[in-house]
Order: structure tokens, then sequence, then C-alpha cells
């Protein structure tokens, strides 16, 4: 019979005391043993909603049932399908409806935003990102100033935090705009950086790009679904993000678009079209030029893949249902708890919570570099012998995110005793 320790009856307690009851009972959580994973790897891919499964088979029968008739006939219509995605995203990102599209895939939404949105100028043609941006915003803007027939290597601006720490900071981001904004063509930050956790001001940040004269795009691929978003108030040009992480759409799942009401009438901005970006009243005449809405799905090529959509549908449900107030509460207290509870074990240990400590600069991820070791085989280890999932960042940093919709507090307790046994031994 194994006994509960104090610290671990500490986090049963607070569990079951917590004011938003965990909705874990919902997802399939991968099988430890007897029982369930302590699943910290939400921010990489978020668990299978159990609705999910019905929800396929539903439009696997419409499909089987009426064919092509299904476009019209289904029980949720394919050919307007998108639509009932708009709302339940835009309260997500804090945009207005006709602001938003799910659409492709994240690096593919990067790529026909920045078609939009990337304008260079001999004398204005600079992309600043992050030096840690997520490789493949890295290629993709890369690739567009090549595109352009400018030198990545001159163009392209890598912002590093101060030497010696780990951490951008808001205030160098904005003095950089200030300083040498007249030639940055493009901001294109991660709201919340994919390997420290760390969440930027996207209002400071987007108002002094707008003050240089910059357009300003936001990758909300960690933000979504993590933190509370204000994207229409930010003033945010343009924004994209992933649905696979926090939002728990399944591997590869569709990408949100988000283009600033300001610029959805905009007949000038060049874009790229197909017979989704046409108006749906006048779609199926076959004419030979679009005619584009003034909203984001104007920025649509291609009929959706309703099987992809549906996971995305089920999931922003799950969201409205609980909303992002009360599950950034929940976010906050979790992560407050896994990072005194990884303080402890950092204490006498070569490890170090390297994301910010202010709650406001950071969401549900806490990533912990650890001097001396490989993090593969530590998460490996992490995995196998305790069934708590992370995620190795090579060469040392160890990242863990507390997810509201599905973490409680005994996982928290459960990851910070086996990162301290793993590095004991
Ligand atoms: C911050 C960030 N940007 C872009 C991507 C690339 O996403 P996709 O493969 O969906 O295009 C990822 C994937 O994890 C990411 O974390």
């Amino acid at each position: 019979m194994t006994t509960i320790t104090s610290a671990e009856q500490r986090a049963l307690d607070l569990d079951a005391a917590d004011p938003l009851p965990t909705r874990r009972a919902e997802f399939c959580v991968p099988p430890h043993g007897d029982g369930e994973a302590a699943y910290f790897a939400g921010n990489s891919l978020g668990l299978q909603p159990r609705a999910l499964r019905d929800r396929l088979v539903a439009e696997l029968d419409d499909w089987a049932r009426l064919g092509v008739e299904g476009h019209t006939e289904a029980r949720r219509p394919w050919l307007p399908y998108h639509e009932l995605l708009r709302g339940p995203a835009a309260r997500l990102v804090g945009a207005r409806p006709e602001e938003v599209v799910v659409m492709n895939s994240l690096t593919v939404n990067l790529h026909l935003l920045m078609v939009s949105f990337y304008r260079p100028a001999p004398e204005r043609h600079a992309i600043v990102i992050e030096d840690s941006a997520f490789p493949s915003d890295s290629y993709a803007v890369r690739s567009q100033v090549a595109f352009h027939g400018y030198r990545p290597e001159e163009a392209i601006v890598r912002l590093r935090p101060r030497p010696g720490e780990a951490v951008l900071r808001t205030p160098d981001v904005i003095e950089y705009l200030r300083r040498y904004g007249e030639r940055v063509a493009l901001v294109l930050l991660g709201a919340v950086n994919y390997y420290t956790g760390e969440l930027l001001d996207i209002y400071a940040i987007t108002a002094a790009g707008h003050d240089a004269g910059a357009i300003v795009g936001w990758d909300l691929a960690h933000a979504a679904g993590n933190v509370p978003l204000r994207m229409h108030d930010s003033g945010a040009d343009w924004a994209a993000w992933c649905s696979y992480k926090y939002l728990n759409s399944g591997p590869g799942s569709l990408a949100g678009a988000f283009v600033h009401e300001r610029h959805l009438a905009d007949r000038g901005l060049p874009k790229f079209a197909g017979w989704w970006s046409t108006d749906p009243a006048t779609r199926f005449q076959m004419a030979p030029v679009v005619s584009p809405v003034d909203t984001a799905d104007s920025w649509q090529l291609s009929n959706p893949p309703i099987l992809a959509m549906a996971p995305v549908l089920v999931s922003l449900e799950m969201f409205d249902q609980t909303g992002m107030p009360a599950l950034r509460a929940k976010s906050v207290r979790l992560t407050g708890y896994l990072e005194t509870l990884l303080d402890e074990v950092c204490a006498d240990r070569p490890a170090t919570v390297i994301t910010p400590r202010d709650l406001r600069r950071r969401g549900a991820q806490l990533s912990v570099q650890i001097s001396g070791h490989d993090a593969g085989p530590l998460t490996g280890r992490l995995r196998h012998e305790f069934g708590v999932f992370a995620d190795a960042r090579r060469p040392d940093v160890i990242r863990l995110a507390p997810v509201p919709m599905y973490n409680t507090f005994h996982d928290c307790w459960r990851a910070a005793s086996a990162l301290a046994a793993v590095l004991d031994g």
C-alpha cells in the first residue's frame, strides 16, 4: 500500500477546493500503469476531447448517407461549416467575428498574411523576429525576404535577450523599434515564446511598431487558448495561430488567422485568391474574377476540410463553455503552484526555471534549464518511469505546461517529484 505524503495530500486538497473543477474526464489522458499519465505536453499537442469521436462519426455518416448533398443537407451543412467557427474563434482571441477565419495550417497562414502585409521597399524592408523564434517562422520570413529580392542575412533582425538573461525584455523591443524602426517593414513575434514561455506585451509592442511605421503581426501558436487575448483592441495588423496545442484539435489541425478590421475592406492589399475567397452569395455563378467579401474569409483559398474542422469546433465549444477568464485564473493558480514546487526541486539541484516569474509575463508553460544534462533522456525517464509527459528542447531545457482544462494540482506534484527523482539519479 502506498502512503500519501503531506505534500501529495496538499495537492489533492488543492484540487478538491479549486473553484474551477477540472474537465480532465472529458479528455483521453494517455494511460500509465494502472492509472493515467500526468500530461504536461499540451503546449505541444493537446489531448483529445472525448466528444470528438462522435462528432467525426457524425460527419462520416452524413457523407455516407448524403454524398455531395451533404454540402447543404448535412446536420451541419459543409458549405457554410467554417462560419460555425468564426464566433468562438473570435471570442478566443478577442477579435470581431469578421476579423477571423479558421483555415490551412499555421505556417501557410503566416505566408498568406505576409503576402498582404510584408510589402518591402528598398529603404524599409527589415523583418524583426525573436532570435528564439520558432524555426518555421524564421524559415518563413527568410523565404519571404528572398522572394522579394532582398538578402535574409541583411533584412532579418533577430532580437536577443540581454547578455546573461534568458528572455527578451519588452522595453528592449520597444527601444529597438524607436531607434531603428524606420527600416522595419514588419514585426513578427511570438506572443508567447515557444522556448521560454515568455508572454510579450502585445499592446506596447504593437504601438511601438506602428509608431515606427511598421506593420505588426503576431504568432499566437503558444498564446491562443493559453492566455486571454484582445487582438482587436491591441490594434495588431494581423495574427495567426495553430489549434493543436492548447486548443486540443489534433495533430496538424487547422490554424486561425486574424486581420484587423481596418484592413478588411482594403482592395489595394496584395492577396492570393481561390474560390473560397469570393463572395459565397455569388460563388456558384462561377465567374472568372473574384468578388471578395470584406471579412477575413477573403484570405481563404479552398473549400474547407470538414473532417479537420470538426475537431476545432468541438474544442472551441469547450473554450466557450468554460471561458478564457476562468481558465486563465486557474492557469495562474496551477502554474504558480508548479513554480513553487519546481523552486524546491531546483534549490539544491543544477536546474533553473527560465520562464519569467511575473505571471503577467507568462502563460501556462514553465521551462526548466538543467545544466550538465541532456534534456532528451531526462524527459524519456519522466515519461517511462513516472508517467509524466514533458517536452525536451535540446540541449538542456524541459518544458512543462499545466493546462487548466485537464491538468490538476496533483499532476503538478507528480511532475515536480518525478523531476527531482530523475535529477537525483
Ligand atoms: C510558434 C510556432 N510557430 C510556428 C509553428 C509551425 O506550425 P505549423 O507546422 O502548424 O505550420 C509552430 C509549431 O509548433 C510554433 O510553435
